[in-house]
């Protein structure tokens, strides 16, 4: 691994260019790392990828390198067929960072065997345009140095929080992996019920997208105004907005089920894990 901070001298292979792969390929790019230095493997390359790779000057489908960081970023499932061709790229002084959903340090170790720094990190969606939140667990082989370069490499797609435990990531996953589908969901039903209290359907639709677009804008401008605090400032005592949120915040009311739900998230993702 090189001395420099910057990601400059880092030389990188991206296993899976999908929508992950892809969007954070791009971001390092732009982040400053070196093309010439990045391969790229992926059995179908898209002709976007194609094309980026052409204009880079990065290796798409080379002769296995052994590079400082391997990114897994294929489908989870995908990890057994990839593994083959993996082990070529892998060596005892790489860093492997996978994304891969559900798939522990274990499973990883247990099909590369010489990787010894290993990183298992959880993205969510909005990493496609830049405002995603990675978890990020690192095992003790993981040096400093690496660590950071991997906040370097994930923050291309967002925000990165490291966690103290491997069984944090399935919580990771139950709140900002999964998260992104609970507000889309919301989104979904505000617009019933406003449609349900008269709007037409297309008009309560747009009333509510914007709603949690505007919302979530105002939240990302003011990072030192907790989500409380934005609440509390739109609602006045005994206005509308206060009668609304008696409702959400009774007994039974969005708290629980919002625990509830990401309750039933982490039981999943612990399942699911192997
Ligand atoms: N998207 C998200 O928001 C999100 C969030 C958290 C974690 N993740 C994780 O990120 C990973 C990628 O997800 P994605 O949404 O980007 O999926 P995706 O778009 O399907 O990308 C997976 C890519 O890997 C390629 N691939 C398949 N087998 C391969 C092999 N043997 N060697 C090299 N590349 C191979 C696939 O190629 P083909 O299409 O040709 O099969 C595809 O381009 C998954 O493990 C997922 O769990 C994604």
């Amino acid at each position: 691994m090189t001395s420099d901070t910057g990601l400059g001298d880092i030389s990188l292979t991206l296993v899976g260019a999908g929508k992950m792969g892809g969007a954070m390929l791009q971001g390092w790019l732009k982040l400053g790392l070196n093309a010439e230095r990045v391969a790229v493997v992926e059995p179908f390359p898209s002709e976007s990828l194609k094309a980026l790779c052409a204009a880079t000057g990065a290796t798409l489908n080379g002769a296995p390198t052994l590079h400082d960081i391997v990114v897994l970023a294929t489908k989870p499932q995908m990890l057994d067929a990839a593994a083959q061709t993996l082990s070529a790229w892998v060596g005892p002084e790489t860093l492997v960072i996978s994304v891969l959903a559900g798939k522990t340090i274990a499973n990883i170790r247990a099909r590369l065997p010489l990787a010894k720094a290993l990183v298992r990190a959880m993205p969510n969606t909005p990493a496609a345009v830049g405002r995603g939140i990675t978890g990020v667990y690192a095992t003790e082989a993981v040096s400093p140095q690496q660590r950071d370069v991997t906040t370097k490499l994930l923050s291309a797609i967002g925000q990165v929080e490291w966690v103290g435990t491997e069984a944090q990531i399935d919580m990771v996953t139950a709140v900002s992996g999964s998260g992104p589908a609970y507000v889309f969901y919301l989104t979904e039903c505000l617009a019933k019920a406003g449609e349900a209290a008269g709007l037409p359907a297309e008009l309560a639709a747009r009333l509510a997208r914007a709603t949690v677009e505007g919302a979530g804008e105002l939240m990302f401008q003011e990072p030192q105004t907790s989500p409380a605090q934005l609440r509390i400032n739109v609602t006045s005592p005994g206005g509308t907005t206060a009668a609304a949120l008696d409702v959400l915040m009774s007994e039974g009311g969005l708290e629980p089920l919002m625990e509830g739900a990401v309750a039933a998230a982490k039981r999943r993702a612990g399942a699911l894990s192997g």
